[in-house]
């Protein structure tokens, strides 16, 4: 940190912001193993709330690895590094007024703990997508944990790679046993008790 430099207050604030939009930013953060369900989870979130009027950006762990992040590896210090740019970002879009929906496997407590405490009091939503390592290892939608497990691929999370689950998550998914419909409706439910959402959203058919 510059300690030379200091922060310029600008008249224009993030409650301001927010309520040309009608809304109630926050991040809500998606925590798991790769596989686990997070984009799929947060992408269908984002879809359900664009189509109910509200303003949303979601970073992906996978995107952003293309761009902001696109010099950061795997070990703990890289994982670290890109948690902490992705939480800044996100802290930056939820100050413009946004509901942001970050995806990111993000395995280690202090990192997320870090994004909740730069955010102001009760924006940070953190969901635990809990899927079993077995099923996600089943899963494999892009055939890494068989590299994992064939070793051409190193510091791989779950395999020699840690993964600290949250401890007090806002919201816990067992996203390995129920359906999406099912996640998304959990989801959403939530974010109305949270007066994220607005009376009057609409749940997802959970034949869907
Ligand atoms: S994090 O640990 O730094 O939060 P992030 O969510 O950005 O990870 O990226 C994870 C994605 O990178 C996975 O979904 C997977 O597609 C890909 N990936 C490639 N190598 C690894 C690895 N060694 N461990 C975990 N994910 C990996």
């Amino acid at each position: 940190m510059n300690d030379e430099v200091v922060w310029h207050s600008h008249p224009v604030d993030q409650w301001q912001r927010a309520e040309l939009k009608a809304q109630h930013p926050c991040v809500i953060w998606f925590t798991g193993l790769s596989a686990s369900g997070k984009s799929t989870l947060a992408g269908a979130l984002e879809e359900i709330l664009t189509r109910q009027g509200y303003h949303t950006y979601l970073l992906d762990g996978d995107n952003v690895r293309h761009g902001l992040c696109r010099d950061l590896g795997f070990s703990e210090a890289d994982r670290k590094e890109n948690i902490r740019r992705v939480g800044e970002v996100a802290r930056l879009m939820a100050d413009a007024g946004l509901i942001v929906l970050a995806a990111f496997i993000s395995p280690f407590r202090a990192d997320r703990q870090t994004v909740r405490d730069i955010l102001p009091p009760g924006q940070f939503v953190e969901v635990f997508v809990d899927t079993p390592l077995e099923v996600c290892r089943q899963r494999d939608p892009k055939g890494l944990y068989r590299r994992a497990d064939r070793g051409e691929l190193r510091q791989f999370t779950g395999i020699d790679s840690p993964y600290e689950y949250p401890l007090a998550p806002e919201l816990h998914m067992d996203a390995g046993g129920r359906s999406v419909a099912e996640c998304l409706n959990q989801l959403l439910e939530y974010l109305h008790t949270r007066g994220v959402l607005k009376a009057g959203y609409q749940a997802v058919a959970c034949s869907a």
